[in-house]
């Protein structure tokens, strides 16, 4: 199989084989045999948290659990209002429409979202200048799933017409060491002692990096070894992935090391650590900083960016004098 179709493959289909996100996934089972139950679309959903815990698997299980299509799309996708009309007029009734980075919505489109998720109806303007009048559109009934990674950039119109917000957690060692092995299960290979459990700590509590790390260590058992992913070969290959035993990579360690080393373990802004080591000020607050502020190597304080004693601790740096 190509990897990309694997990398589907590795992908729970339904609510029983996703692991982890357990309130979450219990919580949306109710719903959606509530909304079964009464013939209804489900109310409208926003998952939000940081990138790679799952959003889009779970509008696709949404999907299959409900026995409907899945149209998906994303924010900045939608250009104009006549796109997501496009969109709404042809989707069938109950249908799932997905918008991933629901927060770049343009403001025109989001203002045609409002009615199509209150009312299910497209209110359109015809004509122009003083003939101008506004028609409106029946829509099948349908449920719009949103995700984003950061539900504070979300109007707060938008944001109140989701009748379920679920905000998607870091992952535990436990929980991501099973999504590992499952996934070998999946690609046919074998994995023995902790080997599992030593690709799930070094995995950011993400499971897109879980999965990704197990193809890699694959590709090192089966070109140095015998094939079986044992934890000596795991280890060896996250070495030479520089994955250090945090799971933090090459910029997780540039980033710290430009705080301490430049700005005195901060406080410093974000924008001036993204200068300083050449990343997007965006990346590093969507990707980098929601997983060092849970393992508590940085803080976030008014003043800017806080590197903390485990983060001195971490790379071998002596706290400075006064700090
Ligand atoms: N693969 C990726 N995410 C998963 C999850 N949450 N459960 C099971 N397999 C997965």
């Amino acid at each position: 199989m190509e990897d990309q179709a694997v990398e589907l493959s590795l992908r729970p289909r339904f609510l029983n084989e996703y692991i982890g996100q357990n309130q979450i996934k219990e919580n949306l089972k109710i719903y959606i045999e509530a909304a079964k139950m009464r013939s209804e679309a489900l109310d409208h959903v926003l998952l939000y948290g940081p990138p790679g815990l799952g959003k889009t698997t779970l509008a696709n299980i949404i999907a299959n659990e409900l026995g409907v299509n899945l149209r998906t799309t994303s924010g900045p996708a939608i250009e104009r209002p006549g796109d997501l009309a496009a969109l709404l007029t042809n989707l069938q009734e109950g249908d799932v429409l997905f918008i991933d980075e629901i927060h770049r919505l343009h403001r025109t489109v989001e203002e045609v979202m409002y009615p199509a998720m209150e009312d299910f109806a497209l209110d359109i303007m015809i004509g122009k200048g003083p003939s101008a009048r506004s028609v409106r559109l029946d829509l099948p009934p349908f449920t719009l799933i949103g995700a984003t990674t950061r539900a504070g950039l979300l109007s707060a119109p938008l944001r109140d017409r989701f009748g379920v917000i679920s905000r998607l957690e870091f992952y535990t060692t436990d929980e991501l060491a099973y999504i590992v092995s499952r996934g070998a299960d999946i690609l046919g290979i074998g994995i023995v002692g902790n080997a599992a459990e030593e690709i799930a700590l070094r995995s950011r509590g993400t499971p897109r990096i879980a999965n990704r790390l197990l193809k890699r260590v694959r590709d090192f058992a089966q070109v140095q070894g015998d094939g079986m992913i044992t934890q000596t070969v795991a280890e060896e290959a996250l070495k030479r992935l520089q994955i250090d035993p945090r799971g933090m990579d090459e910029i997780d360690h540039k980033m710290l090391k430009a705080m301490i080393l430049n700005f005195r373990g901060g406080p410093v802004g974000l924008d001036t650590i993204a200068a300083t080591i050449g990343e997007e000020s965006q990346t590093i607050e969507d990707v980098y900083e929601p997983y060092l502020l849970q393992i508590g190597m940085l803080q976030r304080t008014p003043r800017g960016r806080i590197a903390t004693p485990a983060a001195y601790a971490h790379l071998g740096l002596p706290i400075p004098e006064g700090n």
